[in-house]
Order: C-alpha cells, then sequence, then structure tokens
C-alpha cells in the first residue's frame, strides 16, 4: 500500500516501515560513527521501541557489542492497518543487529503485569543467564496494577491552580494562551503509580529473586526536569510527582542491590519531541524555542546522541559515575546552561503567531513529529508501494 501520514489532533495514525527502518540505521551509524564503548553486554531495554529507549538498545549493540532483550508494548500490522512505529523500528532494529551477529530478542505486551514479567525472566535464563544492564525507559498514560487490578490513568496537571501560558499548535503555527486546570481527585496518586519508581523496584526485585542480575548490575531509568517557563505543568505538576518518585526509587533499588554490589541511577535527560511530550500543552512551544537556540549554538541533540554521551561520558568511562547533588546523572546539563534558558526565556516574551516561524524552531519540531512515525526520512520512497506487514523476526 502507498503509505501517507493520517494526522488525528497531536498524534499520527500511521507508520511508514520503510521510514522507521531508516530511523533506525541512521541511529545505528551514528552509535557506529562514535566508537566502541567499553559497556554492559547482556541488556535488558523495558520501553526499548521508540525514543530514548530505542535510542539504549541500539547504543548497548552497535556501540558495546551488547546481546539485548527488548520489552515494548506496540501494535502489530493488520493488512491494510499499518502497524504502531515502534513495531516496525523493533523489527528493523532485530533485522540490523541479527545482520551483525548480535542477539537480539524481544517481547510484545504489557510491561505492568507479572505475565510479562515472567516471560522476560525465563527467556533471560534460557537466553543469557543474567543481564548487567537493565534501562527502564516505560512512557505510559495508564497502568493496571498487577496486585490490586486498579486501572491508574496518569494526567499532566499543575497543582493547586490553574496554570495559564502561551502554547502553540504545532500543525498550523498558530501560539494561542492556554489555561489548565489543577489536578483534583486521586490524579497525582494515580500519576505516582503509573510513572513513579514502583514498577522500575518490581522489575528488580523480580529479576534479583530469581539470580537474574550479574554482579555489579547496573540499572538506570530516565526522568526529566525542565525551566521554570514548563514547572507548574511539569516538575511540580503531577508528573513531576511521579519523577520524584522515581528518583527516591533509584536508592530503595541501590539498597537492594547492596549484596551484589549493583546500583540503580536516574538519568535526566533533555525535552525531545515524541508522542508524550507534544500532548502536553505548553511544551511544544518551549521545545520549538529551545531546538532554535540550541542548533544555533552547535549543541542540540536527538535520543541518539542523548544516550551516546550517557553511555560513553557518564556511565562507561572507567571512573566513578558523575551526579548531581541529589544522585542523579545529568545529560540534560545542556538545555539548561543558564545562556540558553536566557536566550529561550527571551524569546518566549516575543513568541507570537507571526513570528514563531522565524523565531522558533517550528520546522524541526514538525520534522521530529513526523520522523516518529518514520515520515519525512531523506532515502526513502513514500510514492513505492510498501508492504505493511512486517514481522518482528523474534515475535513472529
Ligand atoms: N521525551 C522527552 O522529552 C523526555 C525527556 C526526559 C525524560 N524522558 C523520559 O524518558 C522515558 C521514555 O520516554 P520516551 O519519550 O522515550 O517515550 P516513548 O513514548 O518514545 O517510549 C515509551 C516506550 O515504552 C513502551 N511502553 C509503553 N507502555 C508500555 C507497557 N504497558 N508495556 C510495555 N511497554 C510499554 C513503548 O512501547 C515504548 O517502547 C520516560 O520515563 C520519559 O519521562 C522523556
Amino acid at each position: 500500500m502507498i503509505i501517507e501520514p493520517r494526522m488525528r489532533g497531536f498524534i499520527c495514525l500511521t507508520a511508514h516501515p520503510k521510514g522507521c527502518e531508516q530511523n533506525v540505521k541512521n541511529q545505528i551509524e551514528y552509535i557506529k560513527s562514535k566508537g566502541a564503548i567499553e559497556g554492559a553486554k547482556k541488556v535488558l531495554v523495558i520501553g526499548a521501541s521508540t525514543g530514548f529507549g530505542l535510542a539504549s538498545r541500539i547504543t548497548s549493540a552497535f556501540g558495546s557489542g551488547a546481546a539485548t532483550i527488548g520489552v515494548f508494548f506496540e501494535k502489530p500490522p493488520l493488512e491494510g492497518k499499518t502497524a504502531s512505529p515502534g513495531w516496525y523500528n523493533s523489527a528493523a532494529f532485530e533485522n540490523e543487529a541479527h545482520k551483525a551477529g548480535l542477539y537480539a530478542k524481544s517481547i510484545n505486551g504489557d510491561a505492568f503485569s507479572n505475565e510479562v514479567k515472567q516471560q522476560t525472566l525465563d527467556l533471560i535464563k534460557k537466553d543469557l543467564g543474567q543481564v548487567d544492564l537493565v534501562i527502564y525507559s516505560l512512557a505510559s498514560p495508564v497502568r493496571l496494577h498487577p496486585v490490586t487490578g486498579v486501572l491508574h490513568r496518569s494526567v499532566l496537571k499543575p497543582i493547586g491552580s490553574t496554570f495559564t501560558n502561551k502554547t502553540v499548535d504545532f500543525h498550523s503555527g498558530k501560539v494561542s494562551e492556554v489555561s489548565i486546570e489543577p489536578c483534583s481527585g486521586d490524579d497525582i496518586e494515580n500519576t505516582i503509580a503509573v510513572m513513579g519508581g514502583e514498577d522500575w523496584a518490581m522489575w528488580i526485585d523480580a529479576l534479583k529473586a530469581e539470580n537474574l542480575l550479574a554482579p555489579g548490575a547496573t540499572t538506570v531509568a530516565y526522568s526529566y526536569i525542565g525551566p521554570s517557563l514548563t514547572e507548574a505543568v511539569y516538575r511540580k505538576g503531577t508528573i513531576g510527582r511521579a519523577k520524584d518518585h522515581l528518583e527516591a526509587t533509584a536508592f530503595t533499588i541501590t539498597d537492594s542491590l547492596e549484596d551484589i554490589n549493583g546500583k540503580a541511577y536516574v538519568s535526566v535527560n533533555k525535552a525531545l519531541v515524541t508522542q508524550a511530550s507534544s500532548a502536553i500543552p505548553v511544551i511544544p512551544l518551549y521545545i520549538s524555542l529551545l531546538y532554535k537556540i540550541m542548533k544555533e549554538e552547535g549543541i542540540h541533540e536527538g535520543c541518539i546522541e542523548q544516550i551516546q554521551r550517557l553511555y560513553q561520558q557518564r556511565l562507561y568511562t572507567g571512573s566513578d559515575v558523575p551526579t548531581d547533588e541529589k544522585g542523579r546523572i545529568r545529560i540534560d546539563d545542556w538545555e539548561m546552561r543558564a545562556d540558553v534558558q536566557e536566550k529561550v526565556a527571551k524569546l518566549w516574551e516575543q513568541a507570537v503567531t507571526e513570528n514563531l516561524e522565524e523565531i522558533g524552531d517550528l520546522e524541526g519540531y514538525r520534522k521530529d513529529f513526523y520522523n516518529l512515525f518514520g515520515f519525512d526520512f531523506e532515502g526513502v520512497d513514500y510514492k513505492a508501494d510498501t508492504n505493511e506487514m512486517v514481522n518482528v523476526s523474534s515475535i513472529a
């Protein structure tokens, strides 16, 4: 079929298999161009199919020659209906890994469930024995709690009072004012249940209980802080409470791994265009201004550049992992540079519909958004008849 982007609001309903393949190949090429990293050799990535998790899987495999098991929750294709992008990304990743002689298997299902955890433990036991790195990179709006059976929904809302600020519809470029009502009821607890650290700890406990963590094993989860501009809706909002919980969980996990000399870290990453971040009001305007400044300064990074730097310059330097005063690894350091933030804040004051194309990087934002779904890549013939029925080889 001829596959074109079909947008509905902040999501795209279609994905292009060849474009997703190109995306994965580009990331692999980038990692190879940066040279070998003395990193972990047996790696489990939870949330491995898109964004930071996919970049982590690629960096482990093609930077360190690691065997990888990837867990994700993606929609396979149906005749005439494309798969979700993470499905096509994972198909392409496995193909490239296998061509390079690397072990790569994937599990598609709900990582919050006991069943998927058990399936993953069984696979590690059978094929790898133990893992020495566990990346936890889930981003989900819901979690069915495996013990209580409660379905928790996360919300992206301020706490205490209504937050009003500018936002942009990145499709039309229209800048407008948006008001977000504060959270209510159990919103904070629910958001912590979905995006906090409980499930991360459950994974690590389950792996350790079956002796599947190698001595000295490391686990890393991803967080975000961001500037004062977005604070009310992000870091001081409901999602920020979940990130506080995730960051606190790193310490309890580290304590629980003391006997095997293991360590849990949270890495604070930079703001990037993903399906989740596009849906948060205010954030797309911030990102389009941030991209403009960071590109001008020559310090712009995507997921793959971020994770390459995380591995090579933070996790696997051969000496202690550098952290901030709260024990977090910081690869949002360039985003948070005072000069970058001052410039973004100035542009924020000026931004209106009429000047945003010029003072912001709306074009870069849109391109990144299309890229998430495998569109707008050089070297892909989007007019060609394309087979949507692609298998992930280890799942097929
Ligand atoms: N995007 C940003 O700007 C940004 C910045 C800093 C930190 N982070 C954090 O990085 C982490 C990953 O975010 P991302 O932006 O890469 O997200 P993403 O949406 O690109 O990736 C999410 C991954 O989780 C998987 N997933 C979701 N629900 C699942 C489930 N129930 N079971 C199994 N797999 C499931 C998806 O299949 C996918 O592989 C999150 O913790 C996020 O908060 C994101």
